[in-house]
């Protein structure tokens, strides 16, 4: 494991990786950088690092079915979000989401890549009851999304919470296969969804026996 200095020194690294537009352009870089990274700070960083592969395919099936505007929910510090993003350049418009504001506004926690938007008081009813669909475009500056995108999300509670109110017909899952050993709510390849109301579109795998999901809604 690393020290903290190192850690700190590598964390400032990837905040000058991710700095500014023109870093998009390198996003190449993040990802050399990354693989020389300690397990742990890979992961508070974000769950599955892919590879520059991994996100070339998931971007040309992004563009394939036409999805513009993907909003991220459990987005955590948004580097996946970024890497997304500078793969996919201006026409591709990804938005965050997260719960405890304090947390990521916190000294503790790392910085976040992309503008992060915040369902308050996740776990209390009343929120809930303020979830609906403008708020799902109101996280995409008023833009509806086309698709809800989850990585490694464990909740499964708000997960179909998310699902009831939102309006679009696409859900990406991101995750682990199953019986790989991380236990994720939903899982990509067994999201226990209605089969009346979601089926499997498209599969992509990605590194370390990871998958994206793509399920559309069913007319
Ligand atoms: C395992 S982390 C994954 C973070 C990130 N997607 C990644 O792949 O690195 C799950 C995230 O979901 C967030 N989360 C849990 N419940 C949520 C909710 N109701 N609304 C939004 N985010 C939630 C947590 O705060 C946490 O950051």
């Amino acid at each position: 494991m690393w020290d903290e200095q190192s850690e700190l020194a590598a964390l400032q690294e990837i905040y000058n990786l991710t700095a500014g537009d023109e870093a998009k352009k390198n996003w190449r870089k993040l990802l050399v950088f990354g693989n020389t990274l300690d397990q742990q700070l890979k992961r508070k960083l974000l769950w599955i690092w892919p590879t520059a592969s991994d996100l070339t395919k998931f971007h040309q099936k992004l563009d394939h079915l036409g999805l513009q505007t993907v909003l991220s929910i459990g987005c955590g510090s948004g580097l996946l979000e970024w890497l997304i993003s500078a793969v996919g350049g201006e026409k591709l418009r990804i938005c965050g989401l997260e719960r405890d504001p304090n947390w990521w506004r916190s000294k503790y926690a790392v910085r976040s890549f992309i503008p992060l938007n915040y369902i308050e008081n996740a776990e209390t009813i009343d929120s809930r009851s303020s979830l609906n669909a403008s708020f799902l475009s109101d996280c995409c500056s008023g833009l509806m999304p086309s698709a809800l995108l989850f990585c490694y999300f464990n909740n499964r509670r708000a997960f179909l919470d998310y699902l009831n109110v939102f309006e679009g017909i696409w859900i990406i899952l991101i995750g682990p296969e199953p019986g790989f050993g991380i236990h994720t709510d939903p899982n990509p390849l067994q999201p226990e969804l209605s089969n009346n109301w979601w089926a499997l579109h498209a599969l992509i795998d990605w590194t370390e026996h990871n998958v994206v999901a793509i399920y559309k809604k069913l007319e």
